[in-house]
């Protein structure tokens, strides 16, 4: 339903957890914080201007077909036949490139969302999934909507089909809790994708099936004991472990701490534990962030329900 045009709109587009270990491509989750903020307001001048970007230590280009928020925002304009509406676009980067944490999708979903608020909301939020693909797809040169789904809707996201965009929202068992870590080194997505294998042994696919059926079936049932025994990798996790310092020492550490279970959040360097309770998730947390520590490397510790509400208007 159309409504009224605003004269701003600041929102906040969460951190997400891609994979959730065995889901990868077609699985994850959004957390609370980091998250990225796009403000947009009406121009005199036609078209769509990035006027400012923070927190990019000047990364990021204002040119508005170069950046990720402004390649979604345009797709969406172009799509609405609204691209000479004159638009200004202010971006805040609330957390760091390359880290595993959708970065880039946060930055698209947060520009289409944003956007389509300005105009009176003639799209649903899970309409904006394409245009935000495109925007995201515009970094990191891939198609896979498990940072972009549950960044803009919210919650566990289970991708059917990439291309055609067949998502589902999961149920969220009410005491499941995340630990986020993010040790302080940059992977780029396309090099973590780019040292996996193009073939992978039938057994191991086979693993992998049960593995994500298992936890699917076990959100379902609030289930903590079939999510613990399904989030596994066996396909990305062992070629993507040699990329973060410690690795293994962190798993064996959150393990160790009662997790339920540990992988790589997205494409690393992030790792993200699933945990019952708070207090189990900060316990979690407070070892694994020990590992990278005692090596010294510098590290941010999110702990985190999973955020149902995905991308939001703060202002
Ligand atoms: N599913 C993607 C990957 C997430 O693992 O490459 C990247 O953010």
């Amino acid at each position: 339903m159309q409504r009224e045009e605003k004269k701003e709109v600041r929102v906040f587009a969460p951190a997400t957890v891609a994979n959730v270990a065995c889901g990868y491509d077609v699985l994850g989750f959004a957390i609370d914080a980091p998250g990225d903020e796009v403000v947009v307001r009406h121009s005199e001048e036609p078209g769509l201007r990035i006027t400012q970007i923070t927190g990019d230590d000047g990364k990021l280009p204002l040119e508005a077909e170069k950046n990720t928020a402004g390649v979604a925002a345009l797709d969406l304009l172009k799509h609405l036949g609204m691209l000479d509406r004159g638009i200004e676009m202010e971006i805040h980067k609330k957390m760091p490139f390359g880290s595993g944490l959708g970065s880039s999708a946060a930055s698209a979903v947060a520009g289409a969302y944003a956007v389509n608020c300005l105009i009176g909301e003639p799209l649903t939020k899970k309409q904006l999934l394409p245009f935000a693909m495109t925007g995201e797809a515009s970094a990191d040169g891939a198609w896979h909507a498990d940072n972009v789904g549950p960044c803009l809707l919210g919650g566990i996201v289970f991708i059917r089909d990439n291309q055609e965009l067949d998502i589902a929202n999961l149920p969220v068992p009410k005491d499941l809790w995340a630990a986020v870590v993010h040790p302080d080194i940059e992977i780029l997505t396309k090099v973590a994708r780019g040292i996996l294998p193009t073939e992978v042994p039938l057994e191991n696919v086979t693993q992998q099936i049960g593995n994500l059926g298992g936890l699917i079936c076990g959100l379902i049932q609030e289930d903590y004991g079939l999510i613990s025994r399904s989030v596994h990798d066996v396909i990305a996790e062992p070629r993507r472990q040699k990329l973060i310092p410690e690795f293994y020492k962190a798993k064996r550490a959150a393990l160790g701490a009662g997790a339920l279970g540990f992988s790589i959040s997205g494409a690393g360097p992030s790792v993200f534990a699933l945990c019952e309770g708070e207090e189990s998730a900060k316990k979690v947390g407070a070892s694994v962030s020990a590992v990278f520590t005692k090596v010294d490397l510098t590290n941010q510790l999110y702990v985190s329900r999973v955020n149902k509400t995905g991308v939001t208007v703060i202002g």
